[in-house]
């Protein structure tokens, strides 16, 4: 413990030797020549020079120290009723076999690998293997469809590409293979190689000259060495949804990522080596690759994959279940799930069942905390329940009660105070700072810490568009929302064309684009709207070509179809509203924003800009039809 205000300036006024000094919690093979290169900003680099391998400080070092025989993996799948631990030794052994197979098929530093797969073992495996070799990982999520797929294979370019036969979605068989050869038809870049590993249940057809069994090639590789990298050498790829279809490639470099992950578990977590630390997500995720890949393992704790839902698998019990059972610690996941389990046990008769002396904090992220859901969990847990923010793109949390720092009182609706590292600022459209209590735009002024984005994949200019050039000086986070004075960041939604599903990033942009290409649709528009169990839903709205003859019906789904087969069932997307016509500005521009609020029958000011305010009772209408819009308005222009 200690005084955060101290702590947090400092990591302000002196970013170089604060960061310079938690670097000594990583081994390095050559230590750099700058902490924080700012010799062309905006692009800052941190410990310019140095070298390093994260996989060797994720599993070796801690094989070496005394951690050989210490669970490092602990796989908890109740789909498939699988219970298994792997030490730190057994992963090293697994990691560097494998990592042997991949260098056989070519991959090196540098090379692009992509893993398409559940939640296994396998997958954390896989990631480890190419940052042993210097070999950069793109994690694609299980949930996205062959085309989504295909995207991220044409702009990764990936050497290799690394799945598994199937998976299991409750008793519901999903065979991951045939999306990924329909992926690679799709795509125009074809990868050498695949490597599949085979699940019991489900057994892959395997394509003679490109696919490859796991087991039969690790088994007959050399294990490999860890292949020295630099600093600033990119760790991973992990595409997010931005604002149009094409998706933004978020780049980690490897050494100050991690140093500030390793730092992230002891001071925002307030977990050490040894304990044990369960993020309930996926490793497609960042959450996946921050929290349940690589904070906890370059720190030396027992991490939990957990292949299973809150609600389902097979009860609402199933979180205090692992807790109990695997001696959680802390456990990281998104409100949705909480929302879930309240939904099927809103006493909490199933909390009662378990021993949860061990277990200390529940930390939540995602998207916004809603205060019933903070209320829910507090009072039937009775232990510190965190809200924190942060982004694809920062890598981990910008705003949290930095638990291991300092313990500060809660704000439900507040996501508490900066992280040290990030100099949060409300700005204006102008570019104004703004006082306590006034609501903006929330950015980070740069530097941003370590571990954060350097830019994206291929796309500096887009980086800047995307985050930089609205206000120089500052990284834009698309967020809304205001601090108090306490200094409490509130984080009210985003301002851009990306919704929260569930905790997952989804780009309504794309959608729309999507729903373009149907051959009766003319115009399209498709907002989020609130929804009590996922946070938000995406409706869309279209307006149909003169003489299409399908019904509202028909339309409603064959877009859900057509949303399913392209992103994939992670879309949520079901309802579309037929109609004739868009609210729209004067100058052509629709008002999505407006219509979001008819949904979710939130108080707005009929834009003047409007062509015809008339429009919105039409858009109401709709609304009901699909099951929205919360109460009649009286559509005037303000
Ligand atoms: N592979 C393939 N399909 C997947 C998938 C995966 N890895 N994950 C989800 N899907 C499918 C689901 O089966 C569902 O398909 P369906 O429409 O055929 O039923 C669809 O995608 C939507 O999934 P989801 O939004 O997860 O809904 P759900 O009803 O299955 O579960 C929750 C609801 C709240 C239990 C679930 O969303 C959850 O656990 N959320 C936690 C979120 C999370 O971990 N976020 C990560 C950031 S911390
Ligand atoms: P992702 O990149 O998928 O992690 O999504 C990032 C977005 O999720 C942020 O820009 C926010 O809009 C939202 N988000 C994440 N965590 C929180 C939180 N604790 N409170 C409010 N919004 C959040």
């Amino acid at each position: 413990m200690g005084n955060y205000q101290e702590i947090f300036d400092r990591s302000i006024k002196d970013p170089a030797g604060f960061w310079g000094e938690a670097a000594g919690a990583i081994d390095w093979y050559k230590k750099w020549d700058k902490v924080l290169d700012d010799s062309n900003v905006p692009f800052y680099r941190w410990f310019t020079g140095g070298e390093l391998n994260t996989c060797y400080n994720a599993i070796d070092r801690h094989v070496e120290r005394g951690r050989a025989d210490q669970v490092a993996i602990i796989y908890d799948s109740p789909v498939t009723n699988t219970i298994q631990k792997f030490t730190y030794a057994e992963l090293l052994d697994m990691t560097a076999g494998f990592a042997g197979g991949l260098r056989k098929l070519g991959v090196g530093k540098g090379d692009t690998v992509i893993i398409y797969m559940p939640m296994i073992p396998q997958a954390v495996v896989a990631m480890l293997a190419c940052a042993r070799l210097g070999a950069v990982h793109s994690v694609v999520f299980g949930g996205f469809a062959p085309h989504e797929l295909a995207i991220r294979i044409d702009d990764a370019k990936p050497k290799v590409i690394i799945t598994a036969s199937g998976a299991l979605e409750g008793v519901r068989i999903l065979e991951y293979k045939p999306m990924l050869d329909r992926a690679i038809e799709l795509a125009k870049h074809k990868p050498q190689n695949c490597v599949i590993f085979q699940r019991q249940f489900v057994k892959a057809a395997m394509h003679k000259d490109r696919d490859h069994d796991w087991m039969t090639l690790a088994s007959a590789s050399e294990p490999a060495e860890c292949v020295p990298v630099k600093a600033t050498d990119p760790l991973y790829i992990l595409y997010t949804s931005g604002t149009t279809g094409v998706p933004k490639g978020i780049v980690r470099d490897n050494g100050g990522h991690a140093v500030a992950l390793r730092w992230s578990l002891e001071n925002i977590y307030d977990t050490k080596p040894g304990e044990v630390f369960w993020a309930a997500s996926d490793v497609g995720w960042v959450v996946g690759h921050s929290y349940i890949v690589y904070g906890p393992l370059l720190t030396g704790c027992t991490t939990v994959i957990y292949e299973g839902k809150p609600v389902g698998t097979p009860n609402p019990g199933a979180f205090w279940r692992v807790i109990s059972q695997h001696g959680v610690k802390a456990l990281f996941t998104a409100p949705t799930a909480f929302r879930a389990i309240k939904r099927e046990d809103p006493v909490g008769e199933h909390i009662k069942k378990y021993d949860l002396s061990g277990f200390k904090y529940l930390f939540l992220a995602g998207e916004r905390l809603d205060p019933d859901t903070y209320h829910w969990a507090h009072d039937r847990l009775k232990r510190p329940v965190i809200d924190h923010w942060w982004q694809t793109e920062t890598g981990w949390p910008i705003t949290a009660n930095s638990i291991g720092i300092e313990h500060f009182p809660v704000k439900p609706g507040s996501s508490t105070k900066p992280v040290p590292g990030f100099d949060v600022q409300i700005l204006d459209t102008e570019g104004k700072v703004l006082g306590p209590k006034q609501e903006g735009l929330v950015t980070i002024k740069l530097p941003l810490p370590p571990g954060t984005l350097p830019t994206l994949w291929n796309a500096d200019e887009r980086f800047l568009q995307s985050y930089i050039n609205t206000f120089p000086g500052y990284y834009f986070t698309a967020d809304g929302g205001y601090k108090d004075e306490d200094g409490y960041v509130y984080v009210m939604g985003r301002v851009d064309d990306v919704i929260n599903v569930a905790g997952h990033r989804l780009s309504t942009g794309e959608m729309e684009e999507i729903i373009s290409t149907h051959p009766d649709v003319a115009e399209c528009a498709v907002i989020g709207v609130g929804d009590n169990l996922k946070g938000q839903l995406p409706v869309g709205f279209a307006v149909l070509k003169a003489g299409a003859k399908k019904s509202p019906e028909e339309i409603r789904t064959e877009l859900a179809k057509l949303i399913r087969g392209e992103i994939g069932p992670i879309a949520c997307y079901k309802e579309t509203a037929v109609v004739a016509r868009l609210p729209k500005t004067r100058s052509g521009k629709i008002l999505r924003g407006t219509m979001r609020k008819i949904a979710d029958g939130e108080e707005f000011k009929v834009p003047s800009t409007i062509d015809d305010p008339a429009i919105l009772g039409e858009i109401e209408e709709a609304l009901k039809g699909v099951g929205y819009a919360k109460q009649k308005k009286d559509y005037l222009v303000l």
